[in-house]
């Protein structure tokens, strides 16, 4: 895995550590790494900005002491700019936060970049308009383009969503990095890459499969980087 995405232009497949067996979470990282993923994506829920709860700086940590991969942090939270400390000091690379709990997005990932956050992402769900995230994009490093309703792994693509990642990718700087979360398979990935996508998470498609080299590769193979 890398522990740097950003220095790729390539396509970059994220594991989201949501879908794997946390009893065995190191050997579960261990597999990813070696079946060809390019970094961790990891979800953090609140129960209180989505209905669910996942997990929060312990397991960041955790996952920290068993890799030195990029570690992509998704709040899914309310308060990200009370809880950025922690996780950046469990070691997470990438903060990224949701526009909808903030009322000056700009100024939220000014602060996250204060704190010491060295990669800011920010995201929104599939009702959010777009246009809500531009008054930021010059703050950021990465958008995050949600493709399901946060909360769970295991939903449907939403295809609806892949005008805001192509009206995202117009405005993005060379530096700059597109991120879709959410669905993605060997049946969607593609319509994410023709969109303009850089980043794909993905939970389900691979880590409920047994052979997750042969996930990995098929994906690739969509997307025509094998
Ligand atoms: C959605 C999370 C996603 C999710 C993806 O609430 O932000 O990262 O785990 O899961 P799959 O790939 O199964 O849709
Ligand atoms: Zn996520």
């Amino acid at each position: 895995m890398t522990t740097n995405p950003f220095q790729s232009t390539a396509p970059q497949i994220a594991a989201s550590i949501l879908s794997a067996d946390f009893a065995i979470l190191a050997d579960e990282i261990a597999d990813v790494d070696r079946a060809g993923a390019d970094f961790l994506h990891l979800d953090v829920m609140d129960g209180h900005f989505v209905p669910n709860i996942s997990f929060g700086p312990v397991v960041t940590a955790a996952t920290r002491r068993v890799t030195a991969a990029f570690l992509d942090v998704h709040l899914m939270i309310s308060e990200p700019e009370r809880y950025a400390p922690d996780f950046l000091k469990a070691g997470a690379d990438g903060l990224t936060f949701h526009v909808e709990v903030t009322a000056d997005a700009a100024q939220t990932a000014r602060r996250l970049r204060q704190m010491g956050c060295r990669h800011v992402g920010i995201t929104l769900n599939p009702a959010t308009p777009v246009e809500k995230i531009f008054p930021a994009l010059d703050e950021v490093d990465h958008v995050l383009v949600m493709s399901v309703v946060p909360g769970f792994s295991g939903q449907k693509f939403m295809p609806e969503v892949l005008p805001k990642a192509q009206a995202v990718r117009k405005r993005l700087r060379g530096n700059q990095r597109l991120e879709m979360d959410g669905g993605i398979h060997s049946q969607t990935i593609r319509q994410a890459r023709d969109a303009g996508v850089d980043w794909f998470v993905v939970a389900s498609a691979i880590f409920d499969e047994k052979d997750r080299a042969a996930a990995i590769a098929e994906l690739r193979g969509c997307l025509g980087s094998v």
